[in-house]
């Protein structure tokens, strides 16, 4: 049975990004293998430094992901930092890691070309992502293109660690990440990468007053109503894309080809397809969010059937390194 794992950063509300990137991706294999799905709340503390906003975000994270399909009973869900197992190991990781792998990771050179004085915690972030995948034997990682580079640096050092260590038998699995080539990297409003960071996100469970406003400031060229329009370059066609079926996108497609509307239009077009695709999940929150208990007794469970994974496996761990 294959091990599957994934984590998610409680920064804010997720996006379309998040959710086509790696959400939907991961709900659809949890019942192909046995899955671990986690809230990666040590990981946050690079950036989020307001606790409350950390608690809240941690559990609003798990109630989308849940609304959205992530089935409790299928796959194991738990906040990171229920398993401190996580720090333990990377910590040891870290005692391999050359500084040069880590100079090279793109999250710390972008800090440091911004002229930003970087923390350790961000420096150190593939390290403790490398722990996360490796503490769990994890065959795979269902992520979206940012996180390539992080899963390359955890191969890296399950490489080293079994080379080191594991003479007789591996000590660590292999990892490998799947990422969906059609979802790799999903744009925002702006055109850019959708992220948190950049202020350019579609929440997917945002009100309807509000996304509706978010979804007319996509930004567009000055094309004139009348004249045809290129669907190719588009960040309306590229969201419709995401979720519309293919004769709604030829049809759009056409349309823009066509001229005479404008792009007001295809953006109500593209607001109507995505509150439709979302109204089943946001009925199931607004189910699940009626039990206030709910999402801490599901994260409860699933930080215990983590911690039992993660304590073998770190008992297996001090054995080879000799710290037992
Ligand atoms: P984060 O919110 O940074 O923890 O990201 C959680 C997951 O969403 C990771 O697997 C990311 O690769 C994925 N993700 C975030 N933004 C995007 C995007 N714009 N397109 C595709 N995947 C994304
Ligand atoms: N770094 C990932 C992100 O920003 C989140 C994450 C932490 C993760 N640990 C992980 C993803 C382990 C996959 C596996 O999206």
């Amino acid at each position: 049975m294959k091990r599957i794992l994934s984590g998610i950063k409680p920064t804010g509300a997720p996006h379309l990004g998040n959710y086509f990137g790696m959400m939907k991706p991961a709900i659809e294999l949890q019942s192909q293998g046995e899955a671990y799905y986690f809230i990666a709340d040590y990981h946050a503390l690079t950036t989020v430094r307001d606790p409350q906003a950390m608690r809240d975000n941690t559990r609003g994270v798990a109630l989308d992901f849940l609304a959205c399909g992530l089935d409790p009973e299928k796959a194991t869900i738990f906040r990171q930092s229920d398993v401190p197992e996580h720090t333990e190991l990377a910590w040891i990781l870290s005692c391999v890691t050359p500084m040069p792998m880590l100079e090279n990771c793109h999250a710390y050179k972008d800090h440091v070309a911004k002229g930003k004085v970087p923390d350790h915690g961000l420096f150190a972030y593939p390290v403790l992502m490398a722990a996360d995948i490796l503490i769990y034997d994890s065959n795979i990682v269902p992520v979206g293109r940012d996180q390539k580079q992080h899963v390359e640096v955890t191969r890296d050092l399950a490489s080293v660690m079994n080379r080191l260590y594991g003479k007789k038998e591996p000590l660590f699995v292999m990892p490998e990440a799947s990422i969906l080539p059609q979802v790799a990297t999903v744009i925002g409003l702006d055109g850019q990468k959708m992220s948190k960071s950049y202020n350019n996100t579609v929440p997917l469970f945002e009100a309807e007053k509000p996304l509706r406003k978010k979804i007319m400031s996509i930004v567009t060229d000055s094309t004139p109503v009348e004249a045809p329009k290129d669907p190719a370059n588009s960040s309306i066609v590229a969201l419709y894309k995401l979720f519309a079926s293919a004769a709604d996108v030829e049809k759009m497609e056409a349309d823009f080809r066509a001229g005479g509307q404008g792009y007001g239009v295809f953006k109500q077009r593209l607001f109507d397809a995505l509150w439709e695709y979302f109204r089943p999940f946001r009925e199931m929150r607004e189910q699940l969010a009626a039990d206030p208990g709910y999402v801490d007794s599901v994260l409860r469970a699933g930080a215990a059937k983590a911690r039992a994974v993660a304590a073998k496996t770190m008992d297996r761990v001090r054995l080879a390194t000799g710290l037992r």
